[in-house]
């Protein structure tokens, strides 16, 4: 009896401790594959990542890393911010305000960018006054007034990402990079192009980049864009631009005949991709040449 129940006991031993063993080995099989998900996973992750952010931009991944060099905000170190502060200050209470744009940005922005900075020599005693002023090439800086105007419509915030259509001096875009994140612009008359371009380097935006062409197609490679701003006259609302626009961004432009009646519209993107279009003011720009013509013609 007493032998019985000693091998019993023996047998319920060795039971136990297998039983032991084999919850431990099964612990420690849970820890290993544990520590081997803790590495797999985020490895997994993190290239994921990085496919998507050049898928985003639809471009080669160095292309993408200079695209991020570039994007700074104005650093205001050139001498021109600090002169002629007063004569910005009056054309913004006078031709602005007074008018009744009221947005803190825009009107902090209006008085930050050298305007004296973005005429000719020639014209520089004027560059404050209430109206545009020839640029060269048969081409015009915008009435002060206007600039602001339109950049209040496009309600910028300072994460967007803005598409300008008529580089021109170089003016509107510096206004829109004193607010937005980073402004994208394009000029048809290469020589302007160039000149904005250099004079924007110099004047510390970096967070502006310029390029020649005909802005009828866009920059299908930056889009989609939180804002979209055309600065010349068009009889159609060039359709590559509202398909590069987010859901919710705003496009504004003069839309008319050129030398006829143009009035200020500005186009808001729904989430189901259809637009709303809002008539502001009557106002008068030079035409938008290239592709623009001729499908306004069609
Ligand atoms: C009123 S000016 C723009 C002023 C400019 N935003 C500034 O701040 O100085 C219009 C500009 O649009 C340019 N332009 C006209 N058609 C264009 C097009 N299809 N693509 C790009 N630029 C165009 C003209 O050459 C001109 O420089």
């Amino acid at each position: 009896m007493d032998a019985n129940r000693g091998n019993l006991v023996r047998r319920r031993l060795v039971w136990g401790f297998s039983v032991f063993v084999f919850v431990c080995l099964l612990l420690a099989g849970g820890v290993l594959r544990m520590r081997g998900a803790r590495v797999t996973v985020p490895e997994v992750a993190e290239s994921k990542a990085e496919g998507q952010e050049v898928d985003a931009n639809g471009e080669g991944g160095q292309e993408a890393a200079e695209t991020k060099e570039k994007v700074e905000r104005p650093d205001h170190n050139h001498p021109a911010f600090g002169e002629r502060k007063e004569e910005r200050a009056r054309m913004v209470e006078r031709q602005i305000r007074a008018r009744g744009v009221r947005d803190a940005n825009v009107l902090a922005a209006m008085r930050t960018v050298p305007r004296h900075g973005f005429v000719r020599a020639s014209d520089s005693r004027r560059a404050y006054a209430d109206h545009p002023l020839p640029i060269g090439e048969g081409q015009t800086i915008s009435q002060p007034y206007i600039v602001a105007y339109m950049t209040e419509a496009l309600q910028l915030e300072p994460n967007d990402r803005v598409l300008e259509v008529g580089t021109g001096s170089g003016y509107q875009a510096a206004v829109c990079a004193e607010i937005a994140k980073e402004v994208y612009t394009i000029e048809i008359v290469e020589e302007l192009a160039k000149q904005a371009k250099e004079r924007l380097k110099k004047l510390g935006y970096g967070n502006v980049v310029v390029k020649a062409g005909d802005g009828y197609v866009g920059w299908e490679k930056k889009a989609p864009f939180d804002a979209v701003i055309i600065t010349a006259a068009a009889g159609v609302i060039p359709q590559p631009l509202i398909e590069q626009l987010k859901p919710k961004g705003r496009l504004i432009m003069p839309l008319g005949r050129p030398f006829g009646y143009q009035e200020l519209v500005l186009i808001t993107k729904q989430d189901d991709g259809k637009v709303v279009r809002k008539r502001l003011l009557p106002v008068r720009f030079v035409p938008m040449t290239g592709e623009v013509m001729e499908e306004a013609e069609k």
